[in-house]
């Protein structure tokens, strides 16, 4: 199975060209699903169809979701989530309020990962295609598996013990047990799902950037915390470019800037490759207009095959022990500090942290030496003494 990830500022052509990616697949034989992850879904009507929260057949070998949080909070974690309602409610919470409240942010993308754990684990599909939601929150989905921990923690500040004795307390009416049995069978699941999403055989990310420069702002912090994750990101998708035509006319000034910022573009995402397509002179929806958006993607190509293959995290050994290769780009020497301790390493920029975990056996090891050559940060290990 593949995962191809989409992601980009709001408006970049997500949801427009993933669409066409998985109409593309399709159409080659492969069976595809395209699941949209962003609240503000728009996949139905880019697809020009309806749409529901489990996969609906649009044509032969193509399937598309939008993913509802309550719909997915009911399949997927019932329990869990009566638990939840259980513990707002015994603090006095009204049921209304208790059922928003247990609908904590982040599971819209959260409920993501466990319809990808089910479509994998019952290989239901070829090609899994996610139009997810603007950068933040897809970032705060990757994330997740690195949360986790103080995901549960926010959801049960009570020690297990103390979730033990409450139910007693109240007679037992809280679905203790199979509450828990569901958070611990759901942190597997999520864990699971990370390594799919980390594992370049498996998922690639594309950008998506349009020749503006808010965009591309966007779109370069983006590939740093994906690298950061370590998520493979294998293409850039240069979206609705102006032709040369409108030069002279009203959007001469607009044309002017775009060729300064494709060029930017290019240079500062090399050697990942930019793949292009052109504005289409009005807005895209329906199956003839995502086909042809597939083809100026794709042309020839298989939209699964592997744009890029560098490896963003990297391990090696050296003559006294290990050296870690992160490729980070467009941070600059002093932007990223990196803690070591155990098993773990936490490297952070700006507010966003990542803990590394590391294979157990370099927890023998310890940071001999940081060196950050932009866009490489190495960091030598070398065993403990004693
Ligand atoms: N190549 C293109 N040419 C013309 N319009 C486009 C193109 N790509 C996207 N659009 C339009 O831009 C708008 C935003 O695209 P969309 O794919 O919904 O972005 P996102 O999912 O990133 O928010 C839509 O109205 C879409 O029809
Ligand atoms: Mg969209």
């Amino acid at each position: 199975m593949r995962i191809l990830l989409f992601t980009g500022k709001g408006g970049a052509g997500k949801t427009t060209t993933a669409a066409a990616t998985a109409l593309q697949a399709a159409r080659a034989g492969k069976k595809t699903l395209v699941m949209s992850t962003d609240p503000a879904h728009s996949l139905a009507d880019v697809l020009n169809l309806p749409l529901g929260p489990e996969p609906v057949e649009v044509e032969a070998n193509l399937w598309a979701q939008e993913l509802d949080i309550y719909y997915s909070m009911r399949k997927h974690w019932g329990s869990l989530r009566k638990l939840m309602l259980e513990v707002f409610r015994w603090q006095g919470v009204d049921r209304k309020i208790a059922e928003e409240l247990a609908a904590i942010p982040g599971m819209e993308e959260g409920s993501a990962f466990l319809w990808i754990e089910e479509y994998a684990r019952e290989k239901r599909f070829d090609l899994i295609v996610i139009d997810s939601a603007p950068t933040g929150e897809t970032l705060t989905l990757l994330s997740l598996p690195q949360v986790t921990q103080w995901w549960t923690s926010k959801l049960f500040p009570f020690p297990r013990m103390a979730l033990k004795g409450m139910g007693k307390l109240m007679g037992g009416v809280m679905p203790l047990a199979a509450g828990l049995e569901e958070l611990d069978s759901l942190l597997e699941k999520v864990e699971g799902v990370q390594k799919l999403l980390s594992d370049p055989e498996v998922t690639s990310t594309r950008i998506l950037v349009n020749p503006e420069r808010m965009v591309i702002a966007e779109a370069r912090r983006a590939y740093t915390y994906l690298q950061l994750y370590g998520y493979h990101v294998d293409a850039v998708i240069m979206n609705r470019i102006l032709p040369d035509i409108e030069a002279s006319g009203f959007f001469a000034d607009y044309v002017a800037s775009q060729a300064g910022y494709i060029s930017e573009i290019e240079e500062s995402f090399s050697p990942l490759p930019v793949l292009r397509v052109p504005h289409l002179g009005k807005e895209v929806f329906g199956l003839s207009l995502l086909e042809k958006v597939g083809q100026v993607l794709y042309g020839e190509r298989a939209v699964d095959d592997f744009l890029f293959k560098d490896k963003p995290l990297d391990l090696a050994e050296t003559d006294d022990g290990y050296v870690m290769n992160l490729r980070l780009p467009f941070l600059e020497e002093g932007d990223v500090k990196v803690h070591g301790s155990g098993d773990t390493v936490t490297l952070q920029v700006g507010s966003r942290r990542r803990h590394l975990f590391l294979p157990r056996f370099l927890a023998f090891y310890t940071i001999k030496e940081i060196l950050h050559e932009p866009p490489d940060l190495k960091l030598f290990f070398e065993k403990r003494a004693g």
